[in-house]
């Protein structure tokens, strides 16, 4: 047990209105709060890096959803990584590097059960929140467990330049894709696709119908879609899914801020003829490829074989803007927000 000076005050984010459709800068505000000292079995930790996740949307509206919504003048939370400040606690120490659930707030006292000790010396700490973290496994169990991936298989992945989705088609290529197309929303992204992780073909979905890029960039069709987007992505897989294809649902960003029911898709009876299997996943069904899933990607990290990027925004002042920033596709790789210098 250690101790050493800890600040009294810390900023944390709270969301002061629920956003009807986009989300504003005046749904959230960034208030000063005291920092409660470690109890017994607890830590203090200062946040290094936070997450912004496109789930966290879901979290802002008032309905019941498998994560409970935020509360409207309570501090958010979300993932973080940062060092222990100060600890009550057995077999965390002060100066521990940490991985925990109370983001969207520069310091963090929890009890050390619900902390995960990482190792900065293995990987940049930001990488626990992304390649190694949540996102990888998403990516890592929404393809080869989800979508029952095998070798030989064409894979098509929506949000393709996202931490989710440039993971799914590396990984996909390093386990034997016949071919991997993407989709993204810039032609700079476009190219990081296909320059920088290797796919075969990749789009623009602002440049025309989904439908008809995807058909062209995949002429004998696909027997993979992991989704991240739904709407005219979802509808444009299922008429260019092989029979028997399988789609894993993983997201739908495309409406997670509409605030009318999406229409589609139009075309859900393809599934029937062609015996396609759409699965909808949840990351956390997960956790029993975690170790499987840490040893395979950080090996293909360090043999240079997977790319990974990050966007950091600075200073805990801009991680509402960060948040904002990710659902209109400022990112590239994994949103991150870096709190100290
Ligand atoms: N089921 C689960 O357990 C689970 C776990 C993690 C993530 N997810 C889901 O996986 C998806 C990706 O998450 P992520 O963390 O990797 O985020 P991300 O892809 O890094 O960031 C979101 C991206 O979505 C794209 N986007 C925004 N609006 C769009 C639209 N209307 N149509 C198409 N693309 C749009 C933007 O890129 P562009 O510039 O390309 O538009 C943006 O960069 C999300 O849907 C998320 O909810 C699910």
């Amino acid at each position: 047990m250690s101790e050493q000076v800890t600040p009294t005050v810390g900023r944390e984010w709270h969301l002061v209105a629920r956003p009807a459709g986009w989300p504003t800068p005046e749904n959230f505000a960034l208030v000063e709060a005291p920092v409660r000292q470690p109890g017994p079995g607890e830590i203090l930790v200062r946040n290094e890096y936070l997450s912004v996740d496109p789930y966290m949307r879901g979290r802002m509206n008032d309905v019941k959803s498998y994560v409970p919504p935020f509360q409207l003048g309570a501090a958010m939370d979300g993932g973080a990584v940062g060092y222990v400040i100060a600890s009550e606690a057995e077999g965390i120490a002060v100066g521990d590097a940490v991985l925990h659930g109370l983001g969207w707030r520069e310091y963090a006292t929890l009890p050390a059960e619900r902390a995960v000790k990482v190792d900065p010396a293995l990987a940049p700490l930001s990488y626990y929140l992304g390649v190694l973290g949540m996102p990888g496994l998403t990516a890592y169990a929404g393809l080869l467990e989800v979508a029952s991936f095998k070798e030989g298989d064409s894979v098509f992945v929506s949000g393709a330049a996202g931490a989710v989705g440039s993971l799914v088609g590396q990984i996909a290529k390093l386990k034997g894709a016949s071919r991997v197309i993407g989709s993204a929303g810039s032609a700079e992204k476009v190219a990081k696709l296909v320059d920088g992780y290797g796919f075969d073909a990749a789009f623009n979905y602002k440049d025309g119908p989904v439908r008809e890029q995807l058909a062209e960039a995949a002429p004998d069709g696909i027997d993979v879609y992991f989704d991240n987007v739904g709407g005219d992505h979802l509808e444009a897989a299922i008429s260019a899914l092989n029979p028997y294809g399988r789609a894993t649902l993983c997201g739908a960003i495309a409406q997670y801020n509409d605030t009318t029911p999406p229409a589609g898709p139009r075309n859900l009876a393809m599934a029937i003829g062609k015996r396609l299997r759409l699965q909808g996943m949840l990351v956390n069904d997960h956790a029993a490829l975690q170790s499987q899933f840490v040893a395979e990607m950080a090996g293909w990290l360090r043999d240079g074989k997977l790319s990974y990027d990050e966007t950091v925004v600075k200073g805990v002042e801009n991680t509402a803007e960060a948040f904002i920033g990710l659902l209109r596709g400022d990112n590239t790789g994994k949103m991150v927000v870096q709190l100290t210098s």
